[in-house]
């Protein structure tokens, strides 16, 4: 019999049941769903709502319970539509009556939300313990090619030369700002909803608060209508699933951009590539290109449920079932992705040649001609003319700054002297730009200072 079969006539019919059923996809939640089962059982013998040799009879089937789902034996029914109902017919099943004394002063709305409050809160504390390994892979990384120079871009056009690690550690700070919005969503999500019951509230003493010590909530609600309405944590995680993921696909554009023969600048590792079933010189760097492409699902899985809780009235309404879907896909992707790329950084190989020979091509150093002449008096955006003029005289030969004769930069600016050789060379542009934050070496170093103290400041 359904839990509610006291106010139906007839069953409903096989089809309905498989098309409201959500088991196959919330018994994930099982374990969420048994600790907060506990802690309701634990209160209300507190409370005296029920008495306490029942509560330990409901606690000990619901240990067992656990045990029978992590051991594969335990039977998921349709019939019994999801996770919660199914616990609940097997605890039955198990102590008899006493069973239905857990559903005392809770509904399934406040414990879906509990449920998925919990599992919301460890996706992202797991995700974020994801997003710091790949932190360090790349510190790895930045510190193995610490002198490495490549052309830094704008628009995809040679800009200025950089340093390889200073380029790296840009994601680094990139994850970083993940890893804050993936606590600040665990803050978020750690509110305990049980007690809101349907949406009003109950009849019986209950104690919120003890529910959510006991499970680890900082808090519990304030609007037991609200409780049982929000959803936002989960939206809120899908969001910060959603930017980091972004940052990842501009990572693995970049791996692939690298990996061309166009750039030269990495090789990944052969365990992740793979050949062409025609082209046998093919080396491709599929893991990058399908991080690239999963950044969609994530997008999907954001805007679904935000179109999914849309304009729903409140409080609670069976559209909202949508979101567990979302929510493991989010952190299933995003998790995968997150290893694959942390696996990338650490294995790829890096050609420091092919990136010198390119940051010292293509005028790369024509900012540093401009701050040149505008450090010796000219104004920069007359500096900024001579250099370009420059170019174009350069260009029309064929040749490099570096080829030009001292005369031959006299004839632009009177203010060039012998010195100017020296700061036409990659180096001098990197090691010159010691802003703070900036590409010099010196810079760089305390950059990745910070951020390995960063890291070991964790908890
Ligand atoms: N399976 C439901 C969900 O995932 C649980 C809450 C159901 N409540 C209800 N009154 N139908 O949202």
């Amino acid at each position: 019999m359904k839990a509610w079969g006291g106010r139906f006539e007839k069953r409903a019919g096989v089809a309905a049941e498989a098309f409201t059923s959500s088991i196959s996809v919330d018994a994930r939640m099982y374990a969420e769903d048994i600790e907060g089962s506990i802690a309701h059982a634990r209160m209300l013998a507190a409370k005296g709502i029920i008495p306490a040799d029942e509560a330990e009879t409901i606690v000990k089937a619901l240990d067992e319970i656990r045990r029978e789902i992590e051991q594969g034996a335990f039977e998921f029914r349709e019939a019994d539509e999801d996770i919660h109902l199914n616990i609940e017919r097997r605890l039955i099943e198990k102590v008899g009556e006493v069973g239905g004394k857990l559903h005392t002063a809770r509904s399934r709305n406040d414990q879906v939300a509990l449920d998925s409050r919990l599992y919301t809160a460890r996706c992202a504390k797991a995700v974020s313990g994801k997003v710091e390994t790949l932190q360090r892979a790349i510190i790895a990384k930045a510190k193995a090619h610490l002198g490495a120079i490549m052309p830094g871009y704008t628009h995809l056009q040679r800009a200025q030369p950089i340093l390889f690690s200073h380029h790296l550690m840009a994601y680094f700070w990139m994850l970083q700002r993940d890893r804050e919005r993936l606590g600040q969503c665990a803050r978020r999500a750690s509110v305990s909803p049980l007690g809101a019951c349907a949406l009003a509230g109950t009849t019986f003493p209950i104690d919120p608060s003890a529910v959510a010590s006991e499970l680890g909530f900082s808090s519990t609600f304030e609007n037991s209508i609200d409780a049982v309405s929000d959803r936002d944590y989960i939206v809120e995680f899908i969001f910060c699933c959603a930017v980091l993921m972004m940052h990842l696909s501009r990572l693995c554009e970049e791996l692939v951009l690298w990996s061309s023969a166009e750039f030269g600048y990495i090789e990944m590792d052969d365990s992740l590539s793979t050949g062409s079933s025609i082209m046998p010189q093919k080396k491709n760097p599929d893991v990058a290109e399908i991080v690239r492409g999963k950044t969609g699902r994530l997008y999907g899985d954001l805007v679904g449920l935000l179109t999914t809780m849309k304009a729903l009235p409140l409080a609670y309404n069976s559209d909202m079932q949508e979101d567990k879907e979302r929510l493991f896909d989010s952190s299933d992707t995003v998790e995968m992705c997150l290893e694959a790329c942390t696996q990338m950084i650490s294995t790829m190989s890096v050609n420091e040649e092919q990136m010198a020979a390119n940051a010292s091509a293509g005028f790369t150093n024509a900012t540093e001609v401009a701050d040149y002449l505008a450090s010796r008096g000219t104004a920069f955006r007359r500096a900024h003319e001579v250099s370009g003029r420059l170019v174009r005289y350069c260009k029309e030969r064929g040749v490099g700054f570096a080829d030009l004769s001292l005369d031959e930069f006299r004839r632009f600016s009177e203010k060039f002297d012998r010195d100017i050789y020296d700061f036409l060379l990659p180096e001098t542009c990197v090691r010159r730009r010691s802003s703070p934050g900036g590409t010099s070496p010196e810079r760089v170093g305390e950059q990745i200072e910070r951020a390995e103290k960063l890291l070991a400041a964790l908890p």
